[in-house]
């Protein structure tokens, strides 16, 4: 069954543009999302080691939320008999799901593809599972209640051939349009398409042309940040945003390490999510606007700064480097806990510092600023 009305799509003002980047916002009926934005990720109905309260402190305006993970536990029934993602979680602002498919590549042992959908081992206890576009999109619309859907898709090794990554593509257009036939028309609901096409500059644009005139109501990049490097990223995003309408949100998926969001917004990107602020934070690893930095080095333990006072949040101020130095070398939960915090702070400020810099028309002269300074940390 074909859609009959267009989809839902949430309203977006871009209030400013220098050069390629834009900053506005993307209004949805849970709040509005200051773009660009940094999505925490909640992959378990949690950001690891962080209060709801603090997340949101922290400046961030949606998070997000993932399939895979909810479906094996607790059950994306349970969920629902519980009131759904948001009234289990606390998290009042909207929320954004993954469809499951990037992470049963990534996580799955056991994984089989059919034209229809994956069947899958549970990375918890072997169980079997299956999605499928129609399934994913009935947990995360119907079940869990996500603002946002994402199509199922299907990932690519990296790297990957030129054949194999057309196949997948297609694969991916295919469930494109399921997962919008499973969505219908929702009022306060939206679902984004995602682009595939590995690092071939002919498949992105087809991929890109097809996502597009399946009308989502945002569009994703995906199969990046799997270890292709910053310059190939930056690259597959160059070839990909000329197909891209201009008025709708673009979302590079699982991106990244602060140069990567400083460039991809330079090139036009509006969203992001990534592991990196709390998954650096719980191995110790603290980013600030002097760069990284890891709270295990000896050169620590007797150092009374704080992490960065430029980061407006008490995780930044109150503690010293000396501190959490003790905190991670005894292994205390605490130091996870506080260097979470830092870190999505700082992601957040860098955003609301992009965000400015775009309104004022002084990006440009930023980008460079924090391309020099950044320059070591792109692999
Ligand atoms: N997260 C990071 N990359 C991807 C991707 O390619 N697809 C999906 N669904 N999620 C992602």
């Amino acid at each position: 069954m074909r859609q009959t009305r267009a989809m839902t799509t949430f309203p977006f003002e871009i209030q400013a543009r220098d050069g390629a980047a834009r900053t506005g916002v993307l209004k949805t009926s849970r709040g509005d999302i200051r773009t660009p934005a940094f999505m925490p990720v909640g992959t378990a109905g949690t950001v690891k080691a962080m209060y709801m309260d603090q997340v949101e402190q922290a400046g961030a305006d949606i998070i997000l939320g993932n399939t895979y993970h909810l479906m094996l536990r607790p059950g994306a029934e349970r969920v629902k008999r519980l009131g759904g993602l948001h009234k289990f979680s606390g998290w009042k602002g909207p929320m954004l799901t993954d469809s499951g498919g990037f992470q049963v590549w990534s996580l799955s042992q056991l994984r089989k593809m059919d034209k229809d959908g994956v069947t899958f081992r549970s990375h918890i206890d072997g169980s079997e599972h299956r999605l499928t576009p129609a399934r994913s999109i009935e947990i995360q619309a119907d079940l869990l209640g996500a603002d946002i859907s994402m199509q199922l898709d299907e990932c690519t090794d990296f790297p990957c051939s030129h054949e194999e990554a057309l196949r997948s593509l297609e694969l991916s257009l295919d469930w494109g349009q399921k997962s919008l036939d499973a969505f219908g028309v929702r009022e306060t609901q939206t679902l984004f398409g995602i682009i595939q096409g590995s690092n071939f500059e002919d498949l992105r644009e087809r991929s890109a042309k097809g996502v597009v005139s399946q009308g989502f109501g945002g569009i994703a990049l995906g199969g990046l940040a799997v270890g292709e490097g910053h310059e190939q990223m930056c690259r597959t995003i160059d070839m990909t945003v000329p197909h891209l309408p201009d008025e709708k949100p673009r979302y590079v998926m699982g991106v990244g390490k602060p140069i990567d969001l400083v460039e991809s917004v330079a090139r036009g990107i509006d969203m992001f999510d990534c592991v990196l602020p709390t998954r650096a934070g719980r191995h110790g690893q603290a980013w600030t606007w002097d760069g990284p930095i890891n709270l295990k080095n000896a050169k620590f333990a007797e150092d009374l700064s704080p992490l960065d006072e430029a980061v407006n949040s008490p995780a930044s101020n109150d503690y010293s480097k000396a501190y959490l130095h003790h905190l991670m070398k005894a292994g205390e939960y605490l130091g996870a806990m506080i260097l979470s915090w830092h870190n999505t702070a700082f992601f957040q400020a860098l955003m609301a510092d992009m965000r400015a810099h775009i309104a004022a028309g002084t990006f440009e002269a930023r980008r460079t600023e924090l391309s020099l300074r950044w320059a070591d940390t792109k692999s």
